[in-house]
């Protein structure tokens, strides 16, 4: 037996880049993967890719910056799939193409962010807990930034909120484990969309290895902490920078 047999999973930002390989490798384990995201089509792709391959799963296209809306979805994976027991809030982006210093940054990118990585991922943990915490079984992972750890200029907005779902993350364990749930963050270093000319030395610049890091590095720590393998972990922060937030490298 799979060792996610019968669990439901909801994956916000399921259909991006990150979010798709954790809904391979939940639905592969044996979960019945909610795919979470803004569009119909980025939700059926995934979906229809994780049923091709003979497992479970449903589209739900949801913005989760708007709480009714997450109530609803949370409400129908229910009735579709059966009783959440894991989320993984990966959801959120920092948005790459709006970068710039804070003392210029416009309020409207401020909102946006903090609304999808901050209030986004409270909205969905809000909506959901209630039923872990009736069944008292469940596994919350969100996925954060080591920028929230280390900082990085013309990223103060996106720091703030990775670094909010953190701290939320250690008080959401405290409150919840009594009822057998355990919350834990992912922190993925930069994790590169396309085949870079010269992958090793792009990658000594981002961690202390030879390589940078990939969706499926996020997914398989993703998975780790959803697995009862790691139901004692909980309040935790994992990096998955290959080395990058030990700070200086030594040379
Ligand atoms: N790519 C990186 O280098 C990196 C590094 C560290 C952390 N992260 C985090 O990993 C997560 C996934 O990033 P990615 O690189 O796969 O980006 P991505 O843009 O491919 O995926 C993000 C997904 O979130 C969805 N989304 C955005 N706003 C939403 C909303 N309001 N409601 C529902 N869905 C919404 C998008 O549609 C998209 O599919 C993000 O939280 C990001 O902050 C990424």
């Amino acid at each position: 037996m799979k060792k996610l047999e019968g669990k439901v999973a909801i994956v916000t930002g399921g259909g991006g880049a990150i979010g798709r390989a954790i809904c391979l490798h939940l639905a592969e384990a044996g979960a019945k993967v909610a795919v979470f995201d803004l569009t119909v089509d980025s939700t059926d792709k995934v979906a229809k890719e994780l049923l091709d391959k003979g497992c479970e799963a449903a589209p739900f296209p949801v913005d989760i910056t708007n709480y009714e809306a997450v109530a609803s979805a949370v409400d129908e994976v229910g009735k579709k799939l059966g009783q959440v027991s894991i989320l993984v809030n990966c959801a959120g982006g920092s948005a790459r193409e709006k970068l710039a210093e804070y003392y210029t940054q416009s309020l409207d990118v401020i909102h946006w962010i903090l609304n999808v990585n901050l209030f986004g991922a409270l909205y969905c943990i809000r909506a959901v807990a209630p039923i872990m915490v009736k069944a008292e079984e469940g596994t919350i992972v969100n996925v954060t930034s080591i920028v929230a750890r280390g900082g990085k200029k013309k990223q103060v907005e996106y720091g703030a909120a990775k670094g909010g779902i953190i701290a939320a993350t250690k008080s959401l364990a405290l409150e919840l484990g009594r009822y057998n749930i355990n919350v834990n963050c992912v922190s993925p270093g930069l994790v590169s969309r396309d085949k870079l000319d010269d992958e090793k030395s792009f990658a000594h610049r981002f961690s202390c290895m030879n390589r940078v890091c990939t969706q499926d590095d996020v997914a398989r720590a993703v998975l780790f902490l959803a697995l009862p393998d790691s139901d004692f972990i909980t309040g935790q922060d994992l990096a998955i920078d290959g080395g990058r937030s030990l700070g200086l490298k030594g040379d």
